[in-house]
């Protein structure tokens, strides 16, 4: 079982009020977020456009968190140059978006950048095999990606568990990130399952209190 105080929380910006985004990284800066995501996609890759260059590099002068990026996108390699100078911290892409996933890895490092390899739900865990001990971070996608607030798929916990095995055996440095359908139930089943890096939308900017409020609701029900 992982120390509750080695989990880290991050808001996905996804879900903020971008009238506010300024305030609400602030206020989840002070209230103890551990990173904030932000997720790119492209409208090809997944059926969805969120946000890009701009709007990072207006975020990383707004807040000194780590900013995990998260690539949703086609042919993350010809990307990683553009996000890493825009402000990303951690650069994390899609196995499936790549038939080549350690050159995107290399180009990352290459960039200073901290690099992770992410799948979606139906995709099976020898996509990242293979590559696990040349990341620092693999993402176990929850919910099939593109929107936010979606429901977290409960099978996906056998997956969570499977890789905390798969890094124990090869790579355990290696940060074990889970994204989607986050709330104060699942966050508690993540955890038990693994993960020690948490994505959360709506949990934290649309689920009745402030977001600050619903940051600590959160790490609380990992206590
Ligand atoms: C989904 C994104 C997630 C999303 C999570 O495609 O990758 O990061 O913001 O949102 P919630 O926590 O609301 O499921
Ligand atoms: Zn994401």
């Amino acid at each position: 079982m992982i120390d509750a105080r080695d989990i880290w929380i991050g808001p996905s910006v996804l879900s903020a009020d971008f009238l506010q985004l300024g305030d609400q990284l602030l206020e989840l800066e002070t209230a103890g977020a551990d990173f904030i995501h932000f997720d790119v996609m492209d409208g090809r890759f997944v059926p969805n456009i969120s946000i890009g260059l701009p709007v990072l590099e207006a975020i990383r002068r707004g807040t000194s968190l780590p900013i995990d990026c998260h690539l949703m996108l086609d042919d993350p390699g010809w990307w990683v140059e553009a996000f890493a100078d825009a402000g990303a911290d951690r650069i994390v892409f899609h196995a499936e978006a790549t038939p080549h996933i350690h050159r995107v890895v290399q180009s990352i490092e290459g960039k200073g950048k901290i690099a992770g390899v992410t799948i979606n739900p139906a995709t099976s865990l020898t996509a990242i095999d293979e590559i696990l001990p040349y990341v620092a971070q693999v993402l176990i996608m929850t919910v099939n990606p593109g929107f936010g607030g979606q429901s977290f798929i409960e099978g996906m916990l056998e997956k969570i568990k499977r890789v905390r095995e798969m890094i124990e055996r090869r790579n355990s440095d290696c940060r074990l990130e889970v994204d989607g359908g986050i709330n104060q139930q699942t966050i508690r089943e993540v955890v038990d399952a693994g993960a020690d890096m948490v994505v959360a939308g709506s949990a934290v900017f649309s689920a009745g209190n402030s977001p600050s409020e619903n940051l600590a609701a959160l790490r609380n029900a990992i206590q």
